[in-house]
């Protein structure tokens, strides 16, 4: 991307501090504006208060930024997606979920520019990706073809949403729609995700089961998933099975931690020196990869079209429970 890069953020909320801590720390980012209808006046940013407006429409009458980063409420992306696209010729960082539904995907591929515009501007922000112990899972399995393909995996990801009520659900639409991408972007990561076999949604929305299909190395495995806001802390993590020896992968998104044990063996470890806060050790990379020449793959609009489509694979019924 051009240096400096002048980044348009809008939506100033939660996940909006990490983005704007990863942004001050880069030399080559400036940040043109903020848009925000319920703040009157933006956060600090390097120090000082950059022009704020209501929304992002107004924002693009007087900016021309290079990325815009939209961190809103997920039923709000597509629409803002497609103003970005039509009033700007700015790369766009959409936080995930890329859309809350089918149809939403839909108007994004039939926008004025069509599918090849959302393609090379369009990218949504599957930080889960990379997150250290994930990135480290990934160089353990291609580094170790002798322990074979990851034949099972078992997933859970907890939040401690339950006490934010609805706020939580007009935000993050449902716990599956909120973490089940975060699990399908850190399984992209490690195998070929190919197909949604079935997902439950319990609680109101607030909890769910997913079990899903991918390949690794040319055998097919099934990832079972577990996501809820019935939870007293955050708690994430993920276990690998490799191959038909008795090979696993601990991960721990939590605590960024993982081990691999075979047998009664410690065959791996990977640690954390505990001076990075979670979200900034995921948003740094991306970031990096983001303002790269070369985007990572995870990043692109055909990873989160295949995220998109797995999800809204199963009948309605099966969903909505
Ligand atoms: N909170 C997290 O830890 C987290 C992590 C990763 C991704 N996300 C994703 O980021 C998105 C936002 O989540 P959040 O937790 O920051 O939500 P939030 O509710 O804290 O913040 C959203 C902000 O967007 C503003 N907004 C709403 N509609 C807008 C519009 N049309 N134009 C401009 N601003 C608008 C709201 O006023 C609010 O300040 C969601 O898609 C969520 O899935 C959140």
């Amino acid at each position: 991307m051009s240096d400096p890069v002048r980044v348009g953020l809008v939506g100033v909320g939660i996940i909006a501090e990490t983005h704007l801590a990863v942004l001050a720390e880069r030399p080559e980012v400036s940040l043109e504006f903020t848009a925000d209808p319920r703040l009157a006046e933006p956060p600090e940013f390097r120090g000082a208060r950059p022009p704020h407006h209501g929304s992002l429409a107004e924002a693009l009458e007087e900016h021309r930024p290079d990325l815009i980063v939209l961190a809103t409420p997920t039923a709000t992306h597509a629409d803002l997606v497609v103003q970005a696209l039509t009033r700007s010729t700015a790369r766009v960082l959409v936080e995930k979920p890329l859309v809350h539904d089918l149809a939403s995907l839909a108007r994004l591929v039939e926008s004025p520019g069509g599918a090849a515009d959302a393609r090379d501007r369009v990218f949504t922000a599957h930080h889960f990706a990379f997150s250290p112990e994930v990135l480290w899972a990934a160089e353990q399995i291609a580094a170790h073809e002798e322990w074979g393909p990851v034949t099972g995996i078992t997933s859970a990801f907890y939040d401690p949403y339950v006490l934010r009520g609805e706020d939580a659900f007009t935000s993050y639409v449902s716990s599956w729609t909120d973490s089940g991408v975060n699990q399908l972007s850190m399984l992209s990561r490690l195998v070929d995700l190919t197909a949604l076999v079935s997902v439950r949604r319990m609680d109101g929305g607030a909890s769910a089961w997913c079990v899903c299909e991918y390949r690794s190395r040319g055998r097919v495995g099934t990832a079972r998933l577990r996501t809820s806001w019935l939870a007293g802390s955050s708690s994430k993590e993920t276990v690998l099975t490799l191959g038909d020896s008795d090979v696993e992968i601990w991960i721990d998104h939590t605590a960024m931690t993982g081990f691999v044990a075979g047998g009664g063996e410690l065959l791996a470890t990977h640690g954390d020196d505990g001076r990075t806060p979670r979200k900034i050790a995921h948003y740094r990379p991306l970031y990096d990869s983001l303002l790269s020449d070369r985007p990572d793959p995870v990043l692109g609009f055909g990873v989160a079209t295949t995220i998109t489509e797995l999800y809204h694979a199963t009948p309605p019924d099966d969903r909505d429970r």
